[in-house]
């Protein structure tokens, strides 16, 4: 069966969604193709089941980019308090967690209802259970190929999302639809994302699995000061996931595990107890006694001299190293790179070589650090694609 519209949109995500509704809003006819049951799965299980819907300060540093100039224009039209007033405007109650993030009191559900909500009331339509296979452009407009059917419009928008988290219906295809148009897409890799041990610290530290502490992380001039948890195979917490996005093998990765804070002072000050025994209950009352113990066990001085205590602690301050990879898509909250900026108007998300097709949200070459910021560039790019449809 053929179907006209104004606008299809593929993908009801976050970034597909808001586009929708303000298409919608303007009098567009608006069709959201989308290949799971329901709309906006990822949004469910974000920020733990709560969403982490937007940061109040959402500064173009917190974005990486080819181009980190690209999303300045979009951030500027649609802001964090234009989200707020979303939220407000259908009474979800929400709270600021930590570092500007805002989170829904109850469920990130109240966000899904919130987007379902407006959807009706713009009149656009969500047609779940469609896998997109093709898209063509034909001297009439385009025609989408969707499951059993065409779907026909002047105007196209890819709002599949990246490769992270393939089980919530994650794929590939906003990219093979950008490279089948003749859009240059900047190479993929996970991102937000656990970082495993290479074989030397596997011996080491697995054990910890489930301790965390507060650190800095650097790699480069980026640095991080949140908390890291052990785990299993790796480390991951909120600035190992921070750290991650910028990271690339077989590059190292440097860990203050007790910013701004000394542990042998008080062991160079007193002889008495410049032993092993000595330095436990120093080092327990810093850390949790797991990794007090255990680092204790691969760090302690061969010998408890000034210069033993100094590498001891210097050791504490710049714990270098080389992670044996990330644990991928499957793990990966987003995906860095992506359709090429410099293809897109920044304006309108519209691709400069083939008019009529949009890309918006994680497809393009835009990823937020950890705090809401993916979220706020998924509706702040939609937005702007929304008001050129
Ligand atoms: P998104 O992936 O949301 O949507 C794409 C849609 O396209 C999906 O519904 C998909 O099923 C559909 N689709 C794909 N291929 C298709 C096809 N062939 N045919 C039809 N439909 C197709 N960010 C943040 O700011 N705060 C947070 O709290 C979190 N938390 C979080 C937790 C976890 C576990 C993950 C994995 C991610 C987050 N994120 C986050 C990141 C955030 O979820 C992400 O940046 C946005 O969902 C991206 O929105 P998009 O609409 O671009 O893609």
């Amino acid at each position: 069966m053929i179907q006209e519209f104004d606008a299809i949109i593929l993908g009801a995500g976050a970034a597909g969604l808001m586009c929708a509704i303000e298409a919608g809003k303007r009098g567009r006819r608006v069709a959201v193709l989308e290949h799971a049951e329901r709309a906006g799965n990822k949004i469910l299980i974000s920020g733990g089941g709560r969403c982490n819907f937007t940061n109040l300060v959402c500064l173009p540093e917190n974005f990486i980019s080819a181009n980190p100039h690209f999303c300045k224009s979009a951030f500027a039209r649609y802001t964090p308090a234009d989200f707020i007033a979303l939220v407000e405007k259908h009474g979800v109650p929400y709270h600021e967690k930590t570092l500007g993030q805002l989170f829904c009191d109850r469920s990130a559900k109240d966000i899904t209802t919130l987007l379902e909500a407006e959807c009706r009331e713009a009149g656009v339509r969500i047609v779940v259970n469609t896998p997109v296979r093709n898209v063509l452009k034909k001297a009439t407009g385009f025609v989408v190929e969707a499951g059993d059917h065409e779907f026909h419009a002047p105007a196209v928008v890819v709002a599949t999302g990246g490769l992270s988290i393939p089980k919530m219906g994650a794929t590939g295809i906003g990219y093979v639809l950008a490279k089948q148009f003749g859009i240059k897409v900047r190479e993929c890799r996970p991102a937000l994302v656990p970082l495993t041990f290479n074989d030397a610290n596997t011996k080491s530290y697995t054990n910890l699995a489930g301790v965390s502490t507060e650190v800095i992380v650097s790699h480069g001039q980026q640095s991080f000061r949140e908390k890291m948890l052990f785990t299993h195979r790796g480390l991951s917490g909120p600035a190992i996931l921070q750290i991650s996005s910028y990271w690339k093998k077989p590059d190292a990765i440097v860990i203050d595990l007790l910013p701004g804070r000394q542990a042998t002072a008080e062991l160079v000050q007193s002889n008495s107890t410049r032993n092993r025994a000595g330095a436990t209950p120093v080092f327990r009352a810093l850390f949790p006694a797991r990794l007090a113990d255990r680092w204790l066990d691969v760090h302690a001085p061969p010998d408890w001299t000034n210069r033993g205590l100094a590498s001891l602690e210097s050791n504490l301050h710049r714990w270098e190293i080389k992670p044996g990879g990330t644990e991928g898509y499957e793990k990966a909250e987003v995906t860095a790179g992506g359709v090429d900026t410099s293809e897109l108007s920044a304006k309108t998300m519209e691709a400069r070589k083939v008019p009529g097709l949009f890309f918006i949200g994680e497809v393009v070459d835009v990823t937020g650090h950890l705090g809401g910021f993916n979220f706020q560039w998924a509706w702040a790019s939609g937005y702007c694609a929304g008001q050129a449809l």
